[in-house]
């Protein structure tokens, strides 16, 4: 009787070791991995030269894809910027054209209104050696979060989000891509998010289609690495832009330009990356304390609509 307790006892503590090397190892190549990704990745750069002359950012004018298009264009790129408004896109070219001396094209496009708009896009693309394409553009559902009957003019609102946060990402890929495999090198960026991680209830929709940029982006790598092309997939928390109503900046929520810089060095680092090191922190404490159940606990999402119901009758 004794030997065999003595037997369990043992097999327990040689699992438990087991278990513990296993947490410390796995947990030990995390570290190192977010110290290579994050920190060796600032000190070594790699040559985003060496992809082709001219990137290509989607919305452009402001926010994320603003900086992307500058630290780009501070790296040695010409850069084509496209997005909705005019004056806005020929300001962010005249200010790279002055400030880092590189060519700048502008292309007006609302990407709301789905494949008809991308013939003219193809047509003015022609011709240029494009190394790196960052698909940036994107928009959330309404604002603020809503249950997915709630979404105010729900079909265009549904519609518009497919086009702009999916499609676009798409339509740009199969322009770009084929001259890309041609000439063997490319680099294409993909902006997801962190809510692509797990669905987030009342924020639904939007996270659904950052999901799909997730997938689609490493499909797409495993597709054509081979071919000497680089996807990667960027998921953020919160970056100050419009888009999250210029919140204030601090260690954890980052201004878009250093965002933009953090995540550009990054490339031939690591293929699916929050971006920075603090939001790679932010998700991983994420990821190890909530696990992937809270965010569909009925309680929960009760929880934060009572509080948008409250935010919204106090700005009232
Ligand atoms: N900010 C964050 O905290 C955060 C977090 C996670 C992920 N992201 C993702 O990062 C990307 C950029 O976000 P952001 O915060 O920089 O957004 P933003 O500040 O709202 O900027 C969006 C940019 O896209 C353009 N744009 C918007 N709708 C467009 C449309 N229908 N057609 C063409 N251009 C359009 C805007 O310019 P015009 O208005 O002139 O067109 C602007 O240049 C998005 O994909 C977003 O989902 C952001």
């Amino acid at each position: 009787m004794e030997a065999k307790e003595e037997v369990y006892t043992e097999t327990f503590v040689l699992f438990g070791k087991v278990v513990a090397i296993y947490l410390v190892v796995s947990q030990g190549f995390k570290l190192i991995r977010g110290i290579r990704n994050h920190i060796l990745s600032g000190w070594f750069q790699t040559d985003l030269k060496r992809y082709g002359r001219w990137a290509v950012v989607t919305g452009a004018s402001d926010g994320i894809g603003k900086s992307y298009a500058r630290e780009l264009a501070k790296r040695g790129h010409d850069v084509v910027l496209i997005s909705r408004t005019l004056e806005k896109l020929k300001n962010v070219a005249s200010e790279i054209e002055q400030k880092y001396g590189r060519k700048t094209k502008i292309m007006q496009a609302d990407f709301t209104r789905g494949s008809e708009m991308y013939q003219s896009i193809e047509d003015g693309l022609k011709g240029m050696e494009i190394g790196i394409l960052v698909n940036n553009v994107g928009m959330t559902v309404c604002d603020p979060f809503e249950r997915f009957l709630d979404i105010p003019n729900i079909n265009k609102a549904v519609t518009d989000t497919i086009n702009c946060n999916i499609l676009s990402v798409l339509q740009m890929t199969r322009i770009v891509l084929p001259q890309m495999v041609q000439r063997n090198k490319g680099l294409i960026i993909n902006l997801s998010s962190e809510a692509g991680n797990r669905p987030y209830p009342l924020l639904n929709v939007y996270s659904a289609t950052k999901a799909f940029v997730d997938f689609f982006s490493r499909g797409l790598h495993t597709e054509y690495q081979s071919k000497g092309i680089t996807v990667q997939c960027v998921m953020p928390l919160y970056v100050s832009t419009a888009m999250t109503s210029h919140i204030k900046t601090d260690f954890f929520v980052k201004s878009a330009g250093d965002f933009a810089r953090e995540a550009l060095n990054t490339v031939g680092y690591t293929n699916r990356t929050s971006g920075c090191l603090a939001h790679s922190l932010q998700s991983y404490a994420i990821d190890l304390l909530l696990p992937k159940s809270v965010f569909s606990m009925k309680i929960v999402t009760d929880l934060i609509e009572n509080a948008m119901t409250k935010n919204k009758n106090k700005d009232k």
